[in-house]
């Protein structure tokens, strides 16, 4: 099964498809350190049975019915400390193809930094690892997973959705896989050709409960808070108002507790 994008350039031009791996990330890695995989290589599998998620978090997904993928980008023009311009192109590019299948686009939502959202729950998952060559990237390995087609979850996972208990029907995940490489690869040239303030306004569009009142929860104090989300920096931390004083928090420093106030 290869894939037949429409319209792109370079991404999933060469296709590997998999029917049973630990980690589509995991594989692209392995290539990486053994040959020199072709800028927009695509390894997407039908099973993963050690699916990584962030932060050493496991990504669980029933075989044959959801999209787990990985695209190797060599994004060598940006800087490392600016990476997360990347994770906001990727989650763009997801966020752009799910639109087109949902009656109202705005019910989808990139979770700060890149989970993607249909209300308020997850569809799909991110994780960029990246390789680099002195202070800029040398590889990045765009891990994709997207609830599609499954509509039982383990009742362990926090709040997951897919495509079809949204919209009741089922979907052929290899021409979703396709609009998938198009959409992140316009996105991608937007990032080439340093259209950072585009990105970061769409990014901002998108963003889950983006300047509104809802309840965090704060490890480091053991406390729930009020706030409200006033933006991103430009180290990708997310920048929330508490008791009018904008705070900087990265991924392990602040919980959604996905209630609005
Ligand atoms: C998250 O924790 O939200 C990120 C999940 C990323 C999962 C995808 S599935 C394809 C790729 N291979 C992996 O092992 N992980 C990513």
């Amino acid at each position: 099964m290869s894939l037949s994008p429409y319209n792109t350039l370079f991404i999933g031009k060469v296709a590997i498809h998999l029917e049973s791996i630990d980690s589509t990330n995991r594989y692209a890695n392995e290539m990486i350190s053994k040959s020199s995989p072709i800028e927009g290589t695509v390894i997407y599998a039908d099973e993963q049975v050690a699916g990584r998620g962030q932060i050493g978090s496991k990504w669980s997904s029933s075989p044959c019915q959801n999209i787990t993928m990985s695209i190797v980008l060599r994004p060598n023009f940006l800087e490392a400390r600016k990476q997360f311009l990347l994770n906001q192109a990727i989650a763009l590019g997801i966020w752009d193809m799910l639109a087109q299948h949902i009656d109202a686009p705005s019910q989808v939502s990139i979770k700060w930094p890149n989970d993607i959202y249909i209300n308020a729950k997850k569809i799909g998952g991110v994780l960029i690892e990246n390789r680099l060559k002195g202070s800029f990237i040398d590889y990045s390995i765009i891990g994709i997973g997207l609830n599609i087609n499954q509509t039982l979850f383990d009742p362990k996972i926090p709040n997951p959705t897919s495509l079809a208990l949204t919209n009741s029907k089922n979907y052929d995940l290899k021409l979703l896989i396709e609009q998938l490489c198009s959409t992140i690869e316009q996105r991608y040239l937007q990032l080439r050709s340093k259209q950072y303030t585009k990105l970061k306004e769409d990014y901002l569009s998108q963003l889950y409960l983006y300047q509104q009142a809802a309840a965090y929860y704060i490890p480091k104090n053991d406390t729930k808070v009020k706030g409200i989300i006033s933006g991103i920096s430009d180290q990708g931390h997310l920048l929330v108002k508490i008791d009018q004083e904008e705070q900087a928090f990265s991924l392990k420093e602040i919980k959604f507790l996905h209630q609005k106030l």
